[in-house]
Parts: structure tokens; C-alpha cells; sequence
């Protein structure tokens, strides 16, 4: 563990590393994909990438390094609990058709352990490699490559596809086996199979490097790639929640100040209670989302459709539970400016669309304020032949939705209130 790292350390070590190893620092690239019609937002580092990895040449050369704005949407609901996020930064080191498996691996494991950068115990990590099956063989390679650096037999696991094969991003596209890495945490092992395919907590997943080697077809065939290359994604937020050795994301250095500020609008403590702490994660996971897909070069504004509706749910849902805390009107702009003022040395486009970011957060405050108070309105009108009847309709919940644009927990919440 190395308890007092930070996530401007972690980043730069990263990239330092890569760097004196040939590796070119490339900008992050917009969150929204431009190569991708199959996704709405960037998910991963290699995401950008994908031209490359199929053999286009890169003008930064065959090695690059960088961090990465990701957003994943997918478990928006999951958002509250220890680990969720929608939003995150990946750090990445690629070869495009440069070095392979034997050099990806003892960096990683350089990484890792040297002194100079995690310095981790190597006693503490375990490894996972692909199983093998029709698609790829056993990747006894990579296991021999772990063992070639000291590490243990017994610290080596194999998997199946489902948990070491990565890719493609979108629909089709560069994939291959991969190789993880986990910190072993002071948990007892969970029965007599533990191992980091479970996730009772003992492994912890921090890096990934995927062997990218076959293209994904539509019709869900594998062929081989023209040129072989490495794609490895850290998680910056969960690598340090890791390192530090905190319970969960939210309580890494990452959140402190916007945790800060939702405490001092609404005077209320995070922790006090389970509902407030999943309240302000809400709040902050879902605002610094907003932030960044506000603030991209290619940002969009909040609207009914693609990246604008997941805008538009991520700055709702933010604001519904910000109600819940009593908080002030017009409170998400003061968010994102404390979130502007923690990134924007690393995404200098936070500054530069800083204005479009806050008049858009503060025009979607008002404008779901007032959709509340209609759909409220709404909603009161039908409370007294509700309560007679005792249920609320699947029709009149979407009526609800469908003209007034009213939420559908609101309705719940509502309809639960008046019994
Ligand atoms: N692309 C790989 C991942 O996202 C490295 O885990």
C-alpha cells in the first residue's frame, strides 16, 4: 500500500514511466467517440485508438501513453454504493504493432513493484491469465512471463473469456486475451476456490493489459489482426481507492472537495446517515459526469436524444437528490465549478467551455424545477381517486412521463407518500 499517494501522482508516475520507456504522451481524446456509431460515450483508453490498433499509422508513433475521460453508463442505477461510477480516467500504455506480451509484462510488473514508483508488495499480487478455448489458445506465455519476474505459481490463476478477454469496445472491433492484475487485500479467502474470478473482495482488480491481436466480427467470428498490439487500462479512481487503502472510491482525495462543498450548501454531513452518504455520491458521481460531457470540445448540451438524454438523466437524477438534501436552488453550477477547478490542469477544455458548462447546468435546473412542479401539479389533481382506488396505473405513471416529462421515481415516491 502507499497510503499518502494522490491521484496527481499516480497519474504522472504513470505517464513518466512510459515516457522513459518510448513512449509518446498523448492528449486525452474527446469523450464522445468519433469512430464509433455503436457507442455514445468513450469507454475506454484504446477506444480512441481503434483505427490504429487495425493498422493505421499514428503520428505519435508505434508506443503511446495517456489518461483517458471514460463514461459508463450502464449501471447509472448501481451509482450510490462503494465502487460506482460513471464516470472515470484510464490510464494507458499502447504498442501499436510494437513490442508484445514479454515487455507489457515486465513493465507492468515494474510498475507495480518498484520502489521508485507503486512499490507494491509482490506477495500481495495475483494475476490472472486466459484459459484458453476455440477462439485463442492457453496463454501459457504470459504466465511464464509472470513467473520469469518472481512471481509465485500459486499467485497465477486461469480464466475463462468472461473474465480474461477484453473487448471490443463498441459492438465489433480490436479484442483479444488479456492478462490482470489484483491486489490481494487482507480479507480471508471466501471458501476453497477463491480467486480473483470472485467477487467477495479478497482480489481487487487495478490493471488490465489486453494482447490484442483479432478483430470481432458482426456475426461474432474472430480473425486474426494485421498487426499485434498491447492495450492496458488502469482505473485511476479505483487504483488509488486501492493503494490508499480506502473502503471506497468516494473517500479517496478524488471526491473531498466536492464532497466539501454539497456538505456546506446543504449543512449536512456526508456519513450521517446511509441516505445521505448515497445522496451525495449520487450528487457527486453524477455531476462531475455532467461536468465533463459539458466541458469536452465536442460537448452537447442536455435534450431528448443519445448523449444529451444520458446528460439530461445524469443532471435530473443529480438534482432529485439533491431535494432530498434540502439543497439551494441553482446548486449544480457550484458543483461543476469545483470540479472545473480539480481537473482543468489536466483537461484545460474544462476552463475554456467553463461558461457553456455552468449556463447549461443552471438552465436544466430550472427547467426540470419547473417540469416538478407541473407533473406535481399533475399528480395532485388524481391523489384523492388514487387513494380511493389504491393504485396508481402503469398508463397514468407513463401519461405522467410522456407529457410533462415527469420522472418515473417521482411518481413512485409520490404514490408511496400518499399510501
Ligand atoms: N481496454 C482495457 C480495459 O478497458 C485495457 O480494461
Amino acid at each position: 500500500m502507499n497510503k499518502e499517494i494522490t491521484s496527481s501522482e499516480l497519474r504522472q508516475k504513470y505517464l513518466d514511466f512510459f515516457k522513459e520507456r518510448g513512449h509518446a504522451v498523448i492528449p486525452s481524446a474527446s469523450i464522445i467517440p468519433n469512430n464509433d456509431p455503436t457507442v455514445l460515450f468513450t469507454t475506454a483508453g484504446m477506444h480512441p485508438l481503434v483505427p490504429y490498433l487495425m493498422g493505421q499509422k499514428h503520428p505519435e508513433g508505434t508506443r503511446l501513453t495517456d489518461v483517458q475521460k471514460c463514461i459508463r453508463t450502464g449501471d447509472i442505477d448501481e451509482v450510490g454504493d462503494a465502487s460506482h461510477l460513471t464516470f472515470f480516467e484510464m490510464l494507458g500504455n499502447w504498442s501499436l504493432g510494437d513490442y508484445f506480451k514479454k515487455e507489457a509484462i515486465a513493465w507492468s510488473y515494474e510498475f507495480l513493484t518498484s520502489p521508485k514508483y507503486l512499490g507494491l508488495d509482490p506477495d500481495k499480487l495475483a494475476f490472472t491469465v486466459f484459459e484458453g478455448d476455440s477462439d485463442a489458445p492457453r496463454d501459457e506465455e504470459s504466465a511464464e512471463l509472470w513467473k520469469a519476474q518472481g512471481v509465485k505459481e500459486d499467485h497465477i490463476f486461469y480464466l475463462p473469456k468472461k473474465h480474461n478477454w477484453w473487448g471490443p469496445a463498441g459492438q465489433t472491433g480490436p479484442c483479444g486475451p488479456d492478462t490482470e492484475m489484483f491486489i490481494i487485500t487482507d480479507k480471508e479467502p471466501c471458501g476453497e476456490d477463491c480467486s480473483p474470478a470472485c467477487s467477495c473482495g479478497r482480489y481487487l482488480e487495478i490493471w488490465n493489459d489486453v494482447f490484442m491481436q483479432y478483430h470481432k466480427n458482426a456475426d461474432g467470428t474472430f480473425e486474426p489482426l494485421k498487426q499485434r498490439n498491447v492495450d492496458t487500462g488502469m482505473g485511476l479512481e479505483r487504483t488509488l481507492c486501492v493503494l490508499t487503502g480506502k473502503d471506497n472510491v468516494y473517500e479517496t482525495e478524488i471526491f473531498s472537495e466536492q464532497l466539501a462543498k454539497i456538505s456546506e450548501l446543504c449543512g449536512k454531513k456526508y456519513g450521517e446517515s446511509e441516505q445521505v452518504t448515497r445522496a451525495f455520491r449520487i450528487i457527486a458521481d453524477h455531476l462531475r459526469t455532467a461536468t465533463f460531457i459539458l466541458g469536452d470540445d465536442l460537448g452537447v448540451s442536455p435534450s431528448n436524444v443519445d448523449q444529451g438524454y444520458v446528460l439530461r438523466r445524469l443532471i435530473r437524477r443529480a438534482v432529485r437528490f439533491g431535494r432530498k438534501l434540502n439543497m439551494p436552488e441553482n446548486f449544480t453550477p457550484a458543483i461543476a465549478q469545483v470540479v472545473i477547478d480539480k481537473y482543468k490542469s489536466v483537461y484545460p477544455e474544462l476552463e475554456r467551455n467553463k461558461d457553456f458548462v455552468l449556463e447549461q447546468l443552471r438552465l436544466e435546473e430550472e427547467r426540470f424545477a419547473k417540469t416538478l412542479e407541473q407533473g406535481t401539479k399533475e399528480f395532485e389533481k388524481l391523489v384523492d381517486k388514487l387513494k380511493i382506488s389504491g393504485t396508481l396505473s402503469g398508463r397514468l405513471a407513463f401519461r405522467l412521463y410522456d407529457t410533462f416529462g415527469f420522472p418515473i421515481e417521482m411518481t413512485q415516491e409520490l404514490a408511496k407518500e400518499n399510501g
